[in-house]
């Protein structure tokens, strides 16, 4: 086997873009042409049916400030933002995701105000938004941690942070990395256990197909694993990060009032415990946090000064 060069993050930044270029987040997820009114109105139905109590109360957390989403993706956040009268302003690194969110919020008869942007260096000046939302989007960044410092930067003193990011202590990473990658390794060692492929999920067909092609490191593995677009060759997300609450909180050094939660549980056969499970081992895992009042940052400065 040739040597693998670990690509640079220039290459790697390259690559996210031509795949979010071509894979602009949802549009796989509906049978109608990417841009269309069908598919703009099939995608925001389909994401309305997951509103439940917390994503309202985020919405009245929104009230009042003006928000920045860092990866808005084709605009779902976006559409039921503005349509619920939020001031707010979406960012995207994607020109082709952008101009679908353009489209989106023009077909929906909404203010738009969209920037195109990189989540490791924010076009934005210090402490401007009473809000920074960014959901799936800075764990397939390489430079998480200076994209984390880049949302602290532009979110107001006392306004607060709502960050999503794969969770490693979620069951979807335990089957995958435990259970997944193993079982591809041995039907890469042994062709006759390919068979078992035809009576699993169409998932696990592709994952297969795309390692024997490319090789399976657990970062690849566990970053296809993530891809909700269809895969094939060159179709994969070039970056997934998996991290947990101990790594979020270091992430977000600085920030106070903390709160996790984790949803999505994909692929669990104890229907029953299905919400407990969730809960805890979901493969989401939500935080928001508050950036601290100007007043209490510099009081606790000139106290660490005397110290
Ligand atoms: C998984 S999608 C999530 C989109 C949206 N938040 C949603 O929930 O539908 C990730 C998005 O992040 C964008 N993205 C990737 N790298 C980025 C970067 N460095 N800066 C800003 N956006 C980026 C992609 O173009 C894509 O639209």
């Amino acid at each position: 086997m040739p040597t693998m060069q670990k690509p640079s993050n220039t290459e790697t930044k390259k690559a996210i873009r031509r795949y979010w270029d071509a894979h602009p987040i949802s549009t796989d997820s509906v049978p109608h042409e990417p841009g269309t009114r069908e598919s703009f109105e099939a995608i925001y139905a389909k994401w309305k049916e997951t509103i439940d109590d917390r994503r309202m109360q985020f919405l009245a957390d929104c009230r009042g400030k003006e928000v920045l989403e860092v990866g808005c993706g084709i605009g779902k956040d976006a559409r039921f933002l503005t349509e619920n009268g939020i001031d707010y302003t979406g960012l995207d690194y994607s020109f082709r995701t952008l101009q679908l969110a353009q489209k989106h919020l023009e077909f929906a008869g909404l203010r738009k105000r969209f920037v195109n942007g990189d989540a490791t260096s924010l076009p934005f000046g210090d402490n401007r938004f009473g809000l920074v939302m960014s959901i799936g989007v800075l764990h397939h960044v390489p430079g998480t941690a200076e994209a984390c410092r880049e949302a602290m930067r532009v979110a107001r003193p006392g306004g607060s942070v709502r960050i999503m990011f794969y969770n490693r202590h979620s069951y979807h990473y335990a089957l995958v990395n435990y259970v997944v990658r193993p079982l591809i390794w041995l039907m890469l060692a042994l062709p006759p256990l390919r068979a078992l492929l035809r009576a699993g999920p169409e998932k696990l067909r592709q994952m297969f197909a795309v390692c024997k092609e490319d090789g399976f490191s657990r970062e690849r593995v566990l970053a296809i694993s993530a891809d909700t677009s269809f895969a094939g060759q060159d179709n994969f997300i070039p970056h997934s990060g998996f991290y947990t609450e101990k790594e979020m909180r270091r992430l977000f050094d600085g920030m106070e009032e903390f709160r996790f939660f984790r949803g999505d549980l994909k692929y669990f056969p104890l229907t029953f415990l299905r919400k407990f499970a969730e809960a805890r081992w979901g493969f989401f895992l939500t935080m928001t946090a508050r950036k601290p009042d100007q007043e209490k940052a510099k009081s606790s400065e000139t106290t660490d000064k005397h110290r």
